[in-house]
């Protein structure tokens, strides 16, 4: 399965999907072709993706079931729907969108992100803002491994999270991956030639802040 697949299959039978930053819209066609969503809407913040999506979508002789909105993250969007998507940015972009918009974020009854990158960034504001983690997946598409959290909004649920868990994944850390395991011994390794290689203290300093983390890791999978 690829990166676009599992994102729609995680939007299965949702009602509506709201597709921040669609960009092709593939998430939303996949979505509305193969795992029974009803409408979605393709929202992107820039005109030329969101035309690039409409396109592909009339294409595929969806346009009733869509609406397209061009929108800077949530902030153009009013309406109240269940499922929301935000896939192929930044962790720290992920975060201020969601910031942006909290009140509308916290309606959504699913929420599935796809950062490409500052993972643990983006899971320190979702603890922060009371975002529970329902799940997490990890998958490799093309030479890139990508991490997927579907979350949603209660404060009334009390979890605590590790810093463990905000830096590997609560969920991921704990489901015995054979692809995890192998990103975490290919980033020790990475991480103890660069330590070689450091000429500075702080830099030494953070490569083995980074190695201490994964000893950690290991350490609490070993029951330590
Ligand atoms: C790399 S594409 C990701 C496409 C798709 N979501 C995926 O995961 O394959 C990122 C898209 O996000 C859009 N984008 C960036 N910042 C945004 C924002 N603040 N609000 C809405 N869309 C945004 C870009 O215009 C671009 O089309």
């Amino acid at each position: 399965m690829d990166r676009i697949t599992l994102l729609a299959s995680l939007t299965k039978d949702a009602n509506s999907l709201v597709d921040v930053g669609c960009d092709h819209g593939y998430v939303a066609i996949k979505a509305l072709e193969e795992y029974g969503v009803r409408h979605a809407y393709l929202l992107d913040v820039n005109e030329a993706p969101l035309e690039n999506a409409r396109r592909n979508v009339i294409n595929k002789n969806l346009l009733t079931q869509t609406t397209f909105i061009l929108s800077n993250g949530l902030k153009e969007f009013d309406e109240e729907k269940d499922t929301l998507v935000i896939a192929g940015m930044g962790g720290i972009l992920i975060s201020t969108i969601l910031n942006d918009s909290l009140e509308k974020v916290k309606k959504f009854k699913r929420i599935i992100l796809a950062p490409n990158n500052e993972v643990d960034k983006l899971r320190a504001f979702l603890i922060r803002n009371h975002l529970v983690f329902d799940d997490e997946h990890l998958i490799k598409d093309g030479k890139k491994c990508y991490e997927i959290i579907v979350c949603h909004y209660d404060d009334k649920i009390k979890t605590s999270y590790s810093l463990l868990d905000m830096k590997f994944g609560p969920i991921l850390r704990k489901k015995n991956l054979p692809l995890f395991a192998e990103i975490i011994e290919k980033k020790k390794t990475l991480l103890n030639e660069c330590l070689k290689k450091a000429n500075d203290e702080d830099g030494k300093a953070k490569i083995k802040v980074e190695l201490a983390m994964i000893q950690l890791l290991k350490g609490a999978k070993n029951g330590k």
